[in-house]
């Protein structure tokens, strides 16, 4: 705990703490405790389009049509939008065996339902003619991110609320294009990897951002049966703005010989409880996907928004990549994967 001399001496820490009144400890955790939609604020929207039919934009779509929100998935291309929709089916026949109500109906009733709340769409004006949130999960590029929200600015009903999923660039940054009043109703909803699994949500206020914004998507992920936290848009948010310098501090470890990347993991894994060491979990979310985190906080570290040691590139890293090693996706990181591709 930091002492009261530890905190005179750090003006952010207490301004942090000064944010941090007993009234909103008490809302997060009675958030975390319950994870109870509230049901006004889910029902605002009805109508979801999800941008990118990757990894996540699928699981998205996936979740919010489970949770009865009609989705509409949208994609460049007809290719895109089948693999999407492959990533769907296979999940859903997973999950169906837990969520397919006992009885009454079959599994494959169940599915279908859901499925019957999924359209797909190439078209992105024709998209979002009837949307009430827009969800963007393309690719991690805040030029190719920023045109696609300006373009959907004209197109998309006044009251219609934008939120991207990006992983790490800044959401005011991206929401530059668009009009003032949309970027009142501009946001960060940042899922997880594997969207259908995992629990956490970060709900990314801007400073634009509207509060009742906030509130409407931390109901709408609830109602998705996530557990959202509020996060400000900070460099990393919560999640990967500590977990990527303990990563890249893990691989320094490792460039300086002070230990092997097993006992490294060992140690993380049976010392901290920690269910996956963090070459295992590099390899899981992919050594360029990392490396480029990294790189777009440069010339946030230049800025001085945070600490330049924490974000230096690793030579290592960057060899690995080269060679294609990198993770699970390609069969190598920095364990072998080849027998089980
Ligand atoms: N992969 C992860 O672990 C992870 C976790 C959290 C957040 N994210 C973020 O989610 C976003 C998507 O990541 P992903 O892993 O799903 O990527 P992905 O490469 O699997 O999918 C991106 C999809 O977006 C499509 N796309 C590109 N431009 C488009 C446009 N203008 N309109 C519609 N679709 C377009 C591509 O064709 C592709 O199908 C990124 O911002 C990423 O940083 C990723």
């Amino acid at each position: 705990m930091l002492s009261r001399v530890a905190l005179r001496s750090r003006p952010v820490a207490q301004a942090a703490l000064a944010r941090t009144t007993p009234a909103t400890i008490m809302s997060s955790r009675r958030m975390y405790a319950t994870s109870k939609p509230d049901d006004a604020k889910a029902d605002k929207v009805k109508s979801i389009t999800v941008f990118g039919a990757g990894l996540m934009g699928s699981g998205i779509v996936q979740v919010a049509a489970t949770s009865g929100y009609k989705v509409v998935m949208t994609d460049v291309t007809e290719k895109a939008l089948e693999n999407g929709m492959n990533i769907i089916h296979k999940s859903l026949a997973r999950v169906a065996k837990k969520m397919a109500p006992k009885a009454e109906k079959s599994e494959e009733d169940w599915k279908q339902q859901v499925l019957e709340r999924i359209t797909t769409s190439q078209d992105p004006a024709e998209a979002v003619q009837n949307a009430d949130l827009v969800i963007e999960a393309i690719i991690e590029n805040l030029k190719i991110k920023q045109d696609l929200f300006a373009f959907l600015d004209s197109k998309a009903n006044k009251d219609c609320i934008f939120a991207s999923n990006t992983s790490a660039l800044s959401v005011a940054e991206i929401s530059s294009k668009c009009s003032e009043d949309r970027r009142t109703r501009f946001a960060g909803v940042h899922f997880m990897q594997p969207v259908p699994a995992m629990r956490l949500v970060e709900i990314i206020k801007a400073p634009k951002t509207d509060p009742e914004i906030i509130e409407i998507l931390l109901a709408i992920t609830a109602r998705m049966g996530k557990s959202p936290v509020n996060c400000l848009d900070t460099p990393g948010f919560i999640v990967n703005r500590l977990l990527i310098p303990y990563l890249m501090e893990s691989v320094r470890m490792l460039e300086r010989g002070e230990a092997t990347a097993e006992d490294i993991d060992q140690a993380m894994e049976l010392g901290t409880g920690h269910p996956m060491g963090p070459f295992k979990l590099l390899d899981f979310i992919g050594l360029d996907t990392a490396s480029h985190i990294v790189s777009g906080w440069q010339d946030k570290a230049d800025q001085g928004l945070i600490d330049k040691k924490l974000v230096e590139p690793s030579p290592l890293m960057q060899k690995m990549i080269e060679e294609g090693r990198l993770g699970r996706k390609s069969g190598r990181g920095f364990y072998d994967y080849s027998s089980k591709l």
